[in-house]
């Protein structure tokens, strides 16, 4: 029997490293993203590839989502190994070395393993072995509330270089017989490098739940409640679709207008709206109350489908990369999922 596994440090092997900084230190204004990164498995599968799976049509899909194809992990590829890869990549933007990072928060819905933490595995794989490391479990608003909590620890002063991640392999989940939720998913990862900075930075976060909607959206198994004998031992993507859109565009439309209110900070402020990828439609109806023009709209449901914590993270990396987000620009990230959750954050890039 094998008792360690290749991704764990074996016991005695983590090195020594120094202290995060503590209470006494000086506690700086802002957290602030100093590099971004993200990561997509190699498979696409197209609307196309997905009318001969299920009765559903291309048409349909494009007009109802706003997508068109979506990555999906292969066997064997993990939430870790797309948070790996993304965390790296941000890492490397950023300038900065593993061993510097004090504080590692991973947003998904879909970890590798039920413990160690995905952000566990994820440290010991980058070389950052030793700072604080957990997982955030909010679905679809996942990196935005870990974004959030990264927040709250370096405006507290008890961090001074973080990691944030959003990663899933949603597909996981996906029960490939039902039309209504298997069109909607993907999988990928994005990350950012926080730097605690008098220079402005994070302005405001929200984060929001309520529980009461949970027969909305849901996987009904889990180690606590029980697996069951259909496939996939009852491990499903369970969601009321015409009823999640409806909720998610009102509570949307008040968490944007919560955020300003909190940041002191007019629409035309904003000179980005990078929203979680669920639906095109959820996202034009965000915008419009934002007084927004499609084109100061991140957009990537279109490639990526909704992969959930990865969404935001991905979207942001690729605004960023592709030259479209600069230095100095205000964002506006949200997010919506199960739980319901919903979460914001407003920053200077
Ligand atoms: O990220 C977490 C939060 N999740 C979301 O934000 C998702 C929110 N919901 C949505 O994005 C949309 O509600 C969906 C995309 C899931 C569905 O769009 P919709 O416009 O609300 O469609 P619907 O559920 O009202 O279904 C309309 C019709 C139905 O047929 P009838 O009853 O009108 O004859 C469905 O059976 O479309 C049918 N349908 C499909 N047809 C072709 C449902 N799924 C499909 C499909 N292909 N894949």
């Amino acid at each position: 029997m094998r008792l360690w596994h290749p991704a764990f440090p074996a016991p005695g092997q983590t090195p020594p490293r120094a202290n995060p900084p503590s209470h006494g230190d000086t506690v700086l204004k802002y957290a602030r993203i100093i590099g971004t990164g993200s990561a997509l498995p190699e498979k696409v599968l197209t609307n196309a590839d997905l009318e001969k799976i299920v009765d559903t049509s291309d048409e349909w899909i494009r007009t109802r989502t706003g997508i068109t194809e979506r990555h999906i992990a292969a066997d064997g590829e993990t939430t870790g190994d797309l948070a790996f890869l993304a965390a790296q990549r941000a890492l490397e933007a950023a300038g900065v070395k593993a061993s510097e990072i004090d504080l590692i928060v991973l947003g998904t819905t879909t970890p590798d393993i039920i413990f160690p933490s995905t952000a566990c595995l994820v440290q010991h794989r980058l070389g950052a072995n030793g700072c604080a490391a957990f997982d955030v479990n909010a679905a679809c608003s996942g990196f935005v509330y870990a974004l959030g909590v990264a927040n709250a620890f370096m405006r507290s002063g008890q961090s001074k270089k973080a990691l944030v991640i959003g990663a899933e392999t949603l597909t996981r989940m996906v029960d490939w017989t039902e039309r209504e939720t298997c069109v909607l998913f993907g999988d990928g990862a994005g990350a950012v490098v926080l730097e605690a900075s008098d220079e402005p930075g994070i302005f405001t976060t929200r984060m929001r739940a309520d529980g009461g909607f949970k027969h909305l959206l849901f996987n009904p198994v889990g180690v606590s409640a029980g697996f069951t004998d259909e496939p996939n031992h009852g491990v499903r993507i369970n969601m009321l679709g015409r009823e999640v859109f409806k909720v998610a565009v009102k509570t949307l439309d008040s968490l944007v207008g919560e955020t300003l209110e909190d940041a002191g900070m007019k629409e035309e402020e904003i000179d980005w709206l990078i929203p979680h990828q669920a639906n095109l439609r959820i996202i034009e109806a965000t915008a419009k109350r934002l007084n927004m023009s499609m084109d100061r709209v991140i957009v990537t449901v279109d490639k990526h489908a909704n992969t959930s914590s990865g969404s935001v993270p991905l979207a942001l990396d690729y605004a960023v990369r592709s030259g479209k987000v600069q230095r100095g620009q205000n964002l506006l990230l949200e997010a919506f999922g199960g739980g319901f959750t919903w979460a914001s954050a407003l920053l200077r890039y």
